[in-house]
């Protein structure tokens, strides 16, 4: 059963910007996007590269590793050489804390 979790303070993470964020043995990665604040798997598809060592651009995440990108809200593999996507987790920010349903 999936339970909603705190991850960290809103504050942790500017805008644009993400974090790794490690629970119950597996990275996360907790995003701050103009879109909003947003959670996925912390390792890429394709190599596994920490997609916290990535870039945000807008609501797309691009890995550090050779540039594949997903969409950050739905997972979605945007860009070679990725092709599976990415899990995704809701989030939610109460009195400036993320929390994330695991
Ligand atoms: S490890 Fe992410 S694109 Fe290759």
């Amino acid at each position: 059963m999936s339970e909603w979790i705190e991850a960290c303070a809103a504050d942790d993470i500017d805008e644009e910007d993400l974090i790794r964020w490690d629970h119950d043995g597996g990275p996360f990665a907790i995003y701050h996007t103009e879109e909003g604040f947003f959670a996925t798997d912390g390792y890429c598809t394709h190599q596994q590269a920490p997609l916290a060592d990535g870039v945000v651009i807008g609501t797309v995440i691009e890995c550090p590793l050779h540039q594949g990108r997903f969409d950050i809200g739905t997972g979605k593999a945007l860009r070679a050489p990725v092709r599976i996507d990415l899990c995704t987790y809701p989030v939610k920010v109460e009195n400036g804390i993320v929390f994330v349903k695991i």
